[in-house]
């Protein structure tokens, strides 16, 4: 199972301050070197925390796999076909949110998410629709020619009692086995940490699982060498005992 490091939060602390320190480019080599299969950031239509030169820089220093998270805006497809991200993962936006809330709405937006997958796919950019576990929401993906769904956990994270979080833990589950049925490939995100992510890595029809706050934010304690090389191990473990 492959892991992408969301490098988002760097970014946000170098704004806090709106100086050059510290750079989202520079963690890219030792999130690489401690195992991190991929780079994740998202541009935001904002600009909050990445910054268009970011983009441009992580496309010439990731090594890896290199997937931006974007609002399906003619700004944000412009950008993509010009620096040409590995993948491409459309995600709603609201400026007024703190993170990302909540899956896209693929049903409702259908038509417009369906020309921007054809824009994007016709400069070579894999798509990626991150949608909520939902059985209409992932059909519509596969005839909307997604070519994988990032289903999102952060009703799993954010679960209040065990009971709950093995409900939403169910729902993903059979989601992920009913995405992989359609043809579609299959990764999970939001809100994962070292506490949570065992039962997500576990289900076999997710192939990647994208991770950011809780990574960034275990590597002021510990580095983010160490924070990273921890998760890989417990994804490991998770898929070993499965
Ligand atoms: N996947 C998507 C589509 C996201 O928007 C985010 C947050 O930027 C993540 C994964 C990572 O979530 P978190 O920062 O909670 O790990």
């Amino acid at each position: 199972m492959r892991l992408g490091v969301n490098i988002d939060h760097v970014a946000t602390l170098r704004e806090a301050r709106k100086i050059k320190e510290p750079d989202p480019v520079q963690i890219v080599g030792l999130v690489e070197m401690a195992g991190g299969d991929g780079i994740v950031c998202h541009l935001r239509e904002d600009r909050r925390h990445l910054q268009d030169r970011d983009l441009e820089l992580l496309r010439q220093v990731v090594k890896t796999h290199l997937n931006l998270e974007m609002a399906a805006t003619p700004e944000m497809v412009e950008i993509a076909c010009r620096v040409g991200p590995d993948m491409v993962t459309l995600v709603p936006e609201k400026r007024e949110e703190v993170t990302t809330e909540g899956g896209l709405d693929v049903v409702k937006f259908r038509e417009h998410i369906q020309e921007t997958i054809t824009t994007l796919k016709n400069s070579g950019i894999v798509t990626s629709l991150f949608i909520d576990p939902d059985l209409e929401q992932i059909k519509t993906a596969r005839n909307l020619g997604a070519d994988f769904v990032e289903l999102h956990t952060g009703e799993y994270a954010n679960a209040e009692s065990e009971h709950q979080s093995q409900q939403e833990l169910e729902q993903i589950r059979s989601m992920a086995v009913a995405a992989s049925k359609l043809g579609l490939r299959v990764s999970a995100g939001h809100g994962l940490n070292h506490f949570n992510v065992s039962q997500i890595a576990r289900i076999p029809e997710i192939e990647e699982l994208n991770i950011g706050h809780s990574l960034i934010g275990r590597a002021v304690f510990v580095g983010i060498s160490e924070a990273v090389r921890t998760m890989k191990e417990l994804i490991a473990q998770a898929r070993e005992q499965r």
